[in-house]
């Protein structure tokens, strides 16, 4: 099928003149290369290579790409828990070399502390502050994080107590606490189930409209990426380069049944698909670059 290719997007915001003078990107990702050693053997995988990329202020970005591709090792080096090998990662203009309360995580396996129950479970993130929030300012914003996240009244449960989705939520509640300018979410919504995790998507991108933040979302769903993001990146096989990046041109809500059996919608699925499946031979064929 050769409908038009969606459209491919370089450098989204810096001549689309929706903004009277281009702004520098708020993440900026330049021939990033990482790996990892093997001190046993003494060898070096190599993870990603020659990675561009770069993220705007308010942007939600999904990562896409086959396992293995390099998308967590990505996303650690932007966490700042991981170096680069070559080339550097700025976030807003300076270069990471740690982490920072401008970003937060939000792992896949919720990554709640068991023995804490909900309410401490978010006072976790602001305990390492420096300065650490007053007791009055912090019980303010750890209630509207749990707000934002649907949480009011659990704040006593403890997570065995709790759901796969609500303990994800918690997770969530504590990146938003400290108020960070960037999510970092690596498969937030993978270990939920379907319907928990369509109507996590829903909430997030309602949060997401309210706070205004900066979203770099790795998923391994076409849709949920379709569904929830401004540009969708690709991500090539290991070692992972960014093979294509297209901007989402769908109206929102995407949650919306129109919206989502579009044409548009459509091409948009096959297309990703298409290239990540040409990415899936290519792994199996050996062709690893
Ligand atoms: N801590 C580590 N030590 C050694 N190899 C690792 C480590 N973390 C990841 N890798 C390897 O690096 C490659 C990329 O991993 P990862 O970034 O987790 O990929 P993805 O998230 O896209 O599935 C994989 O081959 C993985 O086995
Ligand atoms: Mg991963």
């Amino acid at each position: 099928m050769s409908q038009a290719v969606p459209s491919v997007s370089r450098h989204p915001r810096a001549d689309t003149g929706d903004s009277p003078a281009p702004s520098a990107p708020l993440i900026e990702i330049r021939g990033v290369s990482a790996g990892y050693e093997n001190t046993r053997n003494k060898t070096r995988l190599i993870a990603l290579r020659d990675v561009f990329l770069d993220v705007y202020r308010g942007e939600f970005v999904a990562i896409v790409g086959p396992s293995g591709c390099g998308k967590t090792t990505l996303i650690n080096m932007i966490a700042g828990f991981i170096k680069p090998l070559e080339g550097t990662i700025r976030v807003d203009g300076k270069i990471v070399d740690g982490p920072g309360a401008d970003r937060a995580m939000v792992f896949q396996d919720y990554a709640v502390l068991p023995w804490r129950n909900v309410y401490r479970n978010v006072m976790f993130a602001l305990e390492n502050r420096h300065p650490r929030p007053p007791r009055a300012e912090a019980k303010k914003r750890i209630s509207r994080a749990l707000e934002l996240v649907g949480l009011t009244g659990f704040e006593k449960s403890y997570p065995y107590e709790l759901s796969g989705g609500m303990r994800q939520r918690v997770g969530i509640a504590r990146a938003l606490v400290s108020e960070p300018e960037i999510l970092l979410m690596d498969e937030p919504f993978g270990a939920v189930d379907a319907m928990t995790r369509e109507a996590m998507q829903a909430e997030f991108e309602k949060i997401i409209a309210e706070t205004g933040q900066t979203v770099f979302f790795i998923t391994h769903s076409i849709d949920e990426a379709l569904t929830l993001a401004d540009r969708v990146v690709m991500v090539s096989n290991r070692p992972g380069r960014v093979k294509e990046i297209i901007d989402v041109d769908l109206p929102r809500s995407r949650f919306d049944e129109e919206v989502r059996r579009s044409d548009r919608f459509g091409e948009l699925r096959q297309h990703i698909w298409s290239q990540l499946q040409a990415e899936a031979l290519g792994a199996k064929s050996g062709e690893d670059k």
